[in-house]
């Protein structure tokens, strides 16, 4: 995609040896606070008033993925259940109107990848999530990882929406499958979050130009925006965000039937003009310490990124 070195960097970063020397060097932390909120709840609870003053809303994302025991995967819904009672005495203050909070949700984070009932696992955590967000008044997304797991994490999903509705889904539209998902899942009320997609894919299953994905990503705009359910725009590209308002003029969509969404850190001068030109914005907001795999796939996105994580070593 836009990075030649994207695939190569996304390999290397699964290299135990890639990862140790990238979490010990010298100039890794300071370009990981520009992606990530910090490692506690606390700086995310912080980053997330600061957001909600200047009138964005957000979606929090405890970083983690691929947990391999279930004890770690206790360990992380108990972290979502005190960020959940925390995001819900926010709201109760009166700091957060109706739904600007969410929580982001990653199902291998929860055990889906466990190799014995991982999937019902994953489903048990991720109800108790959302029982624990609906007490809350707060929404829950979930995200996309690799195709390998888009089944499963779909069918959960469904599952899911069985008795909480409001519960978001996230589509890659580099996937050559994500066209027909969209149509399957525009229905009423479904809220659909619409990404190009960050993992390594073969071609197999998945678009591998720039041109191809950004194609896809405007036809599944047309699907969604042309559905009864709540289109989540979630991309930086200046064409997408246009070919979203062009879509919402199209369908006669009001400023309220959907919504723009960026990663915390990128393009923060973008995020809030659209949300001072009255359209929602909601801003992904990562924290943690797990923060290696999200942060690589933030620095294989652009070279620029990688660029300045380099030079930052070699004037140590
Ligand atoms: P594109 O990559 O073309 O970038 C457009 C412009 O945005 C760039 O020119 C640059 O200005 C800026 N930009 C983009 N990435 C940048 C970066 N890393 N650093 C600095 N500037 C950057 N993916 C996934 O597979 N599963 C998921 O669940 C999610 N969830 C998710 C939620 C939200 C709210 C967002 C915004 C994105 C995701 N993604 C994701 C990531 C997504 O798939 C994609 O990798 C990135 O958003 C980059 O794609 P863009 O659409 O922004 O376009």
């Amino acid at each position: 995609m836009a990075n030649p070195l994207r695939p190569a960097i996304l390999a290397a970063s699964r290299s135990p040896r890639v990862k140790s020397a990238i979490t010990h060097a010298p100039g890794t932390r300071s370009l990981v606070t520009r992606f990530v909120a910090g490692e506690s709840r606390a700086d995310a609870l912080a980053a997330t008033r600061a957001l909600l003053d200047s009138g964005r809303s957000v979606s929090l994302d405890h970083l983690g993925e691929d947990t391999t025991d279930i004890t770690q995967a206790k360990v992380v819904v108990a972290e979502y259940r005190s960020l959940l009672g925390d995001l819900g005495a926010l709201a109760e203050a009166g700091e957060a109107g109706a739904r600007r909070l969410e929580v982001s949700v990653k199902l291998s984070a929860l055990g889906q990848a466990l190799p014995r009932d991982g999937d019902k696992i994953a489903l048990d955590h991720a109800r108790e999530l959302c029982e624990a967000a609906q007490s809350a008044g707060v929404w829950v997304s979930v995200d996309a990882e690799d195709h390998t797991t888009t089944d499963s994490t779909l069918s959960i999903v469904s599952a899911l929406r069985a008795d909480f509705p409001w519960v978001g889904a996230v589509l890659q539209a580099y996937l050559r499958r994500t066209e027909s998902d969209c149509r399957d899942l525009a229905g009423p009320d479904s809220r659909i979050r619409l990404c190009k997609g960050a993992y390594r894919e073969s071609a197999s299953v998945a678009f591998q130009s720039t041109a191809e994905v950004d194609d896809s990503y405007r036809r599944c705009l047309t699907i969604l925006f042309g559905g009864d359910g709540y289109p989540m725009v979630a991309s930086h590209d200046p064409a997408m965000i246009d070919a979203a308002g062009a879509e919402a003029r199209r369908t006669g969509r009001g400023p309220d039937r959907y919504e723009h969404q960026m990663l915390f850190g990128i393009r923060d001068v973008e995020q809030q003009r659209l949300a001072d030109a009255g359209t929602r914005m909601r801003v992904y907001v990562p924290y943690g310490a797990q923060w290696y795999g999200y942060f690589m796939r933030r620095l294989a996105e652009r070279p620029a990124n990688l660029t300045f994580f380099l030079r930052s070593l070699a004037t140590r």
